[in-house]
C-alpha cells in the first residue's frame, strides 16, 4: 500500500495547492438578485429562429470586466454563426433561456472554429479569466445533433462541432447547466486550467434514426487542475475521457448511464507525440448500462514505416490514477486496462506482443469497485491488456474478484 498512501499524498498536496488558487471552488452565486454587479446585460433574442451571434457578443463585450450577462427565462436564443468569446474577464453569464445551435450542416462545415485534436470543431469558444457560466432552472444548452449524427452515418470526415468548448480559459467555472443533443461531444475543455464542472445535467436522446454518435460528456486535453463534479450523465461514448496532457482531475459524484466509461485516453495515436496523463482520482461514480465502467486505453507502438498498423505508435505516460468507490450496474467491462487499443479496429494479440506500447502505464489504483456486470464477458468482469512482457500487478488488498459479480 506504499504507492497508494503516495498516490493520496500527492492528490492531497494538489488539493492543497490547488486550495490555495480557489479549487475545487465552492459554487459561484446561482442567485444574482444576491450579487451586486456594476453592469448586467440582458439578451434580447430576435426570434423567429434570427441568429442573435451579434447580440451575444455585444452583451459579452459591454458586461466583460465585471458584470454579468443574463439570457432571460422562457425566451428561445438561437445562434447560428460561430462566436468566438475568448477575450473574457472577471464575467458571470446567466443561461436562464434555451440557447440552442442552427444545424445547417454545409454552413458550420465552412464557419465553426476548427481544431486539430481528433480533427474537432466548435460552433463556440470561451477562453480568458474568471468566468463563470451558471444555468437556471429552465435554462438548456440545445446541439440539434439528429441532422448531424445522420450526416455522419454516411459521411465520416463530417467535422462535427462539439457544443462546449473552453478553450484557453483559467480560473472559471460551468454550474448547473442541462445540456442535451450535442452534434459530437458535450464538453471539451482545452489549454485551461483551474477549471469547475458543477452540478451538470448532461442528456442524449435518439430521435428515429439518429444514432447519437461520440456524445462523450466531457474531454479533457493539454488541461490542469478540473473538477467534474455532482452532475447526471445519460450519453452514448465516454462519460468523461481524458485525453491527452491532462493533469491533476479530481472527477466526484457523478452518475453515469448508458456510456462508454471514465476513460484515460486514448492514448498514443499519433506518432511522434508524447501523451500525458497524471494524477487523476476518480471517487464515489455510478455506471449503469454501460460498455465499460473503469478505462485505461492505449494504442501499441508502430515501428517506422509500419503498415500493418493503422494508429498508434506514439509514447507517453499514465500515472497515479485511482478510481475509487465505483459502483457499476450492467456494465461489460467493470474494469479495462489495454495497451493494445486498436480504435474501431481489434488487433490480434500477436501483432500487438510484437509492437509493445511505448506508453507507460504505472501506479493506477482501482479501490472498492463493486457492483455487477453484464455477463457479455462470463465468466469475467473486466479484462488488462499489456503488451509489454514488463508487467507488475500487486494485488495487495485487492477484492475486486469479490465484490464484483456477473
Ligand atoms: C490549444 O492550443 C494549441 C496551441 O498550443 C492550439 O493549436 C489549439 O488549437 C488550441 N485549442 C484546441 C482546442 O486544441
Ligand atoms: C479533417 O476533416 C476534413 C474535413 O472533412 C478532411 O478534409 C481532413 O482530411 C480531415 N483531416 C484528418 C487528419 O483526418
Ligand atoms: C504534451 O506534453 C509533452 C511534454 O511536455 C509535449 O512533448 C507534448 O507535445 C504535449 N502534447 C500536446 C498534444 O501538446
Ligand atoms: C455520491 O454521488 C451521488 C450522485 O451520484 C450523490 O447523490 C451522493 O451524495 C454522493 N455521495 C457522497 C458521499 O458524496
Ligand atoms: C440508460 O441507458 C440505457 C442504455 O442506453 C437506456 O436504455 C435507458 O433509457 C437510459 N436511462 C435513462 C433514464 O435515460
Ligand atoms: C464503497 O463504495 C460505495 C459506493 O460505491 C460506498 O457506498 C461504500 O461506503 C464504499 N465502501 C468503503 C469501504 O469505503
Ligand atoms: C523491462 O524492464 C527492464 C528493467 O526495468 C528493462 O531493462 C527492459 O528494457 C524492459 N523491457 C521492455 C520490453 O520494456
Amino acid at each position: 500500500m506504499v504507492k497508494l498512501n503516495l498516490l493520496l499524498a500527492l492528490l492531497a498536496t494538489a488539493q492543497a495547492n490547488a486550495a490555495s488558487l480557489g479549487w475545487p471552488w465552492s459554487p459561484p452565486p446561482t442567485d444574482r438578485s444576491n450579487v451586486d454587479y456594476p453592469k448586467t446585460c440582458l439578451v434580447k433574442p430576435n426570434g423567429h429562429g434570427k441568429d442573435d451571434a451579434q447580440s451575444i457578443l455585444n452583451a459579452m463585450k459591454t458586461c466583460n470586466n465585471g458584470g454579468a450577462v443574463v439570457f432571460q427565462k422562457n425566451n428561445l436564443y438561437t445562434i447560428g454563426s460561430p462566436l468566438d468569446l475568448t477575450f473574457l474577464r472577471d464575467i458571470d453569464i446567466y443561461i436562464d433561456g434555451t440557447i440552442q445551435f442552427t444545424n445547417d450542416i454545409p454552413y458550420w462545415t465552412e464557419h465553426s472554429f476548427k481544431f486539430a485534436y481528433q480533427n474537432g470543431s466548435a460552433f463556440w469558444k470561451f477562453g480568458g479569466s474568471g468566468v463563470n457560466i451558471i444555468g437556471g432552472e429552465e435554462g438548456v444548452i440545445d446541439g440539434q445533433g439528429g441532422n448531424w449524427w445522420t450526416e455522419f452515418q454516411t459521411n465520416s470526415q463530417l467535422q462535427r462541432p462539439v457544443l462546449l468548448l473552453l478553450d484557453g480559459l483559467e480560473k472559471s467555472s460551468v454550474t448547473n447547466l442541462k445540456m442535451i443533443q450535442p452534434p459530437s461531444y458535450f464538453n471539451f475543455v482545452a489549454n485551461s486550467s483551474q477549471i469547475n464542472y458543477n452540478g451538470l445535467t448532461l442528456n442524449v436522446t435518439p430521435i428515429g434514426d439518429f444514432t447519437p454518435k461520440n456524445t462523450d460528456g466531457w474531454d479533457t486535453y493539454k488541461s490542469d487542475l478540473i473538477s467534474i463534479q455532482n452532475s447526471y450523465i445519460n450519453n452514448n461514448d465516454d462519460c468523461v475521457s481524458f485525453k491527452p496532457n491532462t493533469t491533476n482531475v479530481i472527477v466526484q459524484n457523478l452518475a453515469c448511464n448508458g456510456s462508454h466509461g471514465i476513460s484515460v485516453g486514448s492514448l498514443g495515436q499519433y506518432v511522434g507525440e508524447y501523451d500525458i496523463v497524471q494524477n487523476v482520482l476518480v471517487t464515489n461514480v455510478s455506471m449503469s448500462n454501460a460498455q465499460n465502467g473503469a478505462r485505461i486505453k492505449a494504442y501499441p507502438g508502430r515501428p517506422a514505416g509500419s503498415t500493418v498498423l493503422d494508429n498508434g505508435g506514439g509514447s507517453g505516460i499514465v500515472e497515479n490514477i485511482m478510481f475509487k468507490d465505483f459502483h457499476v450496474d450492467n456494465v461489460d467491462y467493470a474494469i479495462d486496462l489495454t495497451q493494445c487499443y486498436g480504435g474501431s479496429s481489434t488487433i490480434a494479440p500477436e501483432i500487438c506482443q510484437q509492437n509493445p506500447a511505448d506508453v507507460i502505464i504505472k501506479d493506477i489504483f482501482f479501490v472498492n469497485v463493486t457492483g455487477t456486470t453484464s455477463k457479455k464477458i462470463n465468466p469475467y468482469s473486466g479484462e488488462l491488456t499489456c503488451s509489454s512482457p514488463n508487467v507488475s500487478i500487486s494485488h495487495e488488498d485487492s477484492d475486486i474478484g469479490r465484490q464484483l459479480t456477473n
